[in-house]
């Protein structure tokens, strides 16, 4: 039986394929986990704007965030070829919002990946107090204080 972890990927590599990519031609899949067990995804949605691209790691988390989801425990990425796709900084900046202690998979095309978590990928991302403490987590006011 297929682990949680392959599941993820496999639904990743599934998501890439509605990717939207005709300016890079590099195209991402993204699953995420929720706490409760459900999988959301997304792919890259490429725009003739360039820089209004939104990676797949975002819509997936997007689109859980507007089904009402706020807690995740893993996120499976992958995009084509042998080599394993990492999230972005701008995507883990966006992630630490919800989920510090995210376990991030980091696959290739053929369904292997590598595993880190969120704080390692992304040490010490930047909080406002109100965010923090709407979370129920500590935050800091940006400055480093605490
Ligand atoms: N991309 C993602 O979807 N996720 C990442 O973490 C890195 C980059 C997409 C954005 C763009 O459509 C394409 O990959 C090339 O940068």
């Amino acid at each position: 039986m297929d682990s949680w972890a392959e599941k993820l990927i496999a639904a990743a590599l599934l998501a890439r394929e509605r990717a939207y990519a005709p300016y890079s031609s590099f195209k991402v899949g993204a699953a995420l986990l929720t706490a409760r067990g459900k999988i959301y995804t997304g792919c890259n949605v490429e725009n003739a704007s360039y820089g209004l691209t939104v990676c797949a790691e975002r819509v997936a988390l997007y689109n859980a965030v507007s089904e009402g989801e706020r807690e995740f425990t893993a996120l499976a990425i992958v995009s084509d070829g042998p080599s394993i796709t990492v999230p972005c900084g701008a995507c883990r900046q966006v992630l630490a919002e919800f989920s510090r202690d995210l376990k991030i998979l980091m696959g290739n095309s053929q369904g292997g990946y590598v595993a880190a978590s969120l704080e390692e990928l992304f040490p010490l991302a930047f909080t406002l107090d109100a965010a923090g403490e709407a979370a129920g987590k500590e935050g800091n006011n940006g400055r480093g204080e605490i």
